[in-house]
C-alpha cells in the first residue's frame, strides 16, 4: 500500500470499557460490557515516526514500554503498518482496569487504541476490521486471540463471537429488560495466561453436551426474554470448576449470590473476579454486598462495580 495516509487530527483520545469474559456459558465466545471502569488511550501526532509511549497513569503503572508488546498499541502498529500510515506518534494511556483481574483490561486498552487510531486517521474501518487489531492488543498481553472481551468493549452490551467465513463477526444479543450484573473484585491477581494455564485441554463429552446446552438455552432465553430458562442455562460446568479452586473464597462468593436471589453467579473472564446476573438493580446492589462480605469473610477486600447488562461500549472521547 503506498504511504498515502495521513493524521487527519493533532491528537485523540478513546475509552473503552472493562467487562465479563465468557458470561459462565460461553468460553471465549460471550462477553458483556461494564459501564465502568474503563481504560483510555491518547494517540498524538508528533514529528518524525514510530509510536512511543510516553505515559502510563491510573491502577497500573508498570505496562511493557515496546508498542509490539502493548496491548494498548500492538494493534495499532500493525492498523498503521497496514494503511502505510508514517506518522510519529506519542501514546498516553490511562488504567482505569486494575491488571490480572478478569475485567478485561488488556481488551479494553487494545480497542481504545485501535478505536483512536482509527479515528486519528480517519479510516472507518468496519467492526471486523478493528475487532482483528485489537486481538493483536490482545494477544500481545495474555498469549491468546481470545475475542469475547475485546467484542464487549467494542459493541458494548452482550456479545457473541461468531467464526464466520469472512472471519471473525460479532453478534449482538438482545438483554432482557431489567438485568443488571454485578462484578466483585477481589484484591487478588490472576494473569490470564495462568488461568488458561490451569484448563484441561480434553473435556469430557457430557460435560461439553451439558455446557452446549446452556449456551444455547441463555442465548433462547435472552432473544425470549425468558427469566426462568436464563436461570436454569446460566451455569458454567465446563470451565468454573477448574478456575474456581484459584479463586479464595470462590464457593462462599456464588452462594452468598445466589441466597440473594441472583439469576446465576461465575468467574468473570479468568478471574478472580465474580460476576452474578440479577433481575434489577437492586437486587444486583445485594448480591455485590453479599459476595463483597463473603470475600471479606475469606480476609480479601473487593471493589463491587453495578452495571446494566446493557451498558454502551468503546467511544472517541475527546
Ligand atoms: N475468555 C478468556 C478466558 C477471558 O476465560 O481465558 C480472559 O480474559
Amino acid at each position: 500500500m503506498s504511504n498515502s495516509v495521513q493524521a487527519t487530527r493533532e491528537e485523540v483520545t478513546a475509552e473503552a470499557p472493562a467487562g465479563i469474559g465468557n458470561l459462565a456459558v460461553g468460553f471465549d465466545l460471550l462477553g458483556q460490557a461494564l459501564a465502568a471502569p474503563c481504560d483510555r488511550v491518547t494517540l498524538k501526532v508528533r514529528e518524525g515516526s514510530g509510536i512511543e509511549i510516553t505515559d502510563v497513569t491510573g491502577v497500573v503503572r508498570e505496562l511493557p514500554v515496546d508498542p509490539r508488546r502493548n496491548a494498548a498499541t500492538a494493534g495499532v502498529v500493525r492498523m498503521l503498518d497496514d494503511q502505510g500510515a508514517k506518522s510519529g506518534l506519542d501514546v498516553a494511556i490511562h488504567k482505569g482496569i486494575a491488571m490480572g483481574s478478569g475485567m478485561g483490561g488488556s481488551a479494553a486498552s487494545a480497542v481504545a487504541g485501535v478505536l483512536a487510531a482509527d479515528a486519528l486517521f480517519g479510516l472507518a474501518l468496519s467492526t471486523s476490521r478493528l475487532l482483528e487489531y485489537a486481538l493483536d492488543g490482545e494477544e500481545a498481553a495474555t498469549g491468546a486471540r481470545h475475542a469475547d472481551n475485546v467484542a464487549s468493549a467494542l459493541c458494548g452490551g452482550v456479545t457473541l463471537v461468531t467464526h464466520r467465513q469472512a472471519g471473525i463477526s460479532v453478534q449482538q444479543l438482545p438483554v432482557p429488560p431489567g438485568i443488571f450484573s454485578v462484578l466483585v473484585h477481589p484484591h487478588l491477581v490472576l494473569e490470564t495466561r495462568a488461568s488458561r494455564a490451569a484448563l484441561p485441554t480434553d473435556f469430557p463429552r457430557d460435560v461439553v453436551i451439558r455446557q452446549s446446552a446452556n449456551l444455547a438455552g441463555f442465548v433462547v432465553a435472552c432473544f425470549n426474554n425468558d427469566m426462568a430458562l436464563l436461570r436454569d442455562c446460566l451455569r458454567d460446568v465446563l470451565i468454573e470448576p477448574h478456575r474456581a479452586r484459584l479463586i479464595t473464597g470462590f464457593d462462599s462468593v456464588k452462594a452468598a449470590a445466589l441466597q440473594e436471589g441472583a439469576l446465576g453467579c461465575s468467574v468473570s473472564g479468568g478471574g478472580p473476579s465474580v460476576f452474578a446476573w440479577c433481575d434489577g438493580e437492586d437486587g444486583a446492589q445485594r448480591a455485590g454486598k453479599a459476595m463483597s462480605k463473603a470475600f471479606a469473610d475469606a480476609g480479601i477486600a473487593a471493589d463491587t462495580f453495578v452495571s446494566p447488562a446493557s451498558a454502551p461500549g468503546a467511544r472517541i472521547a475527546g
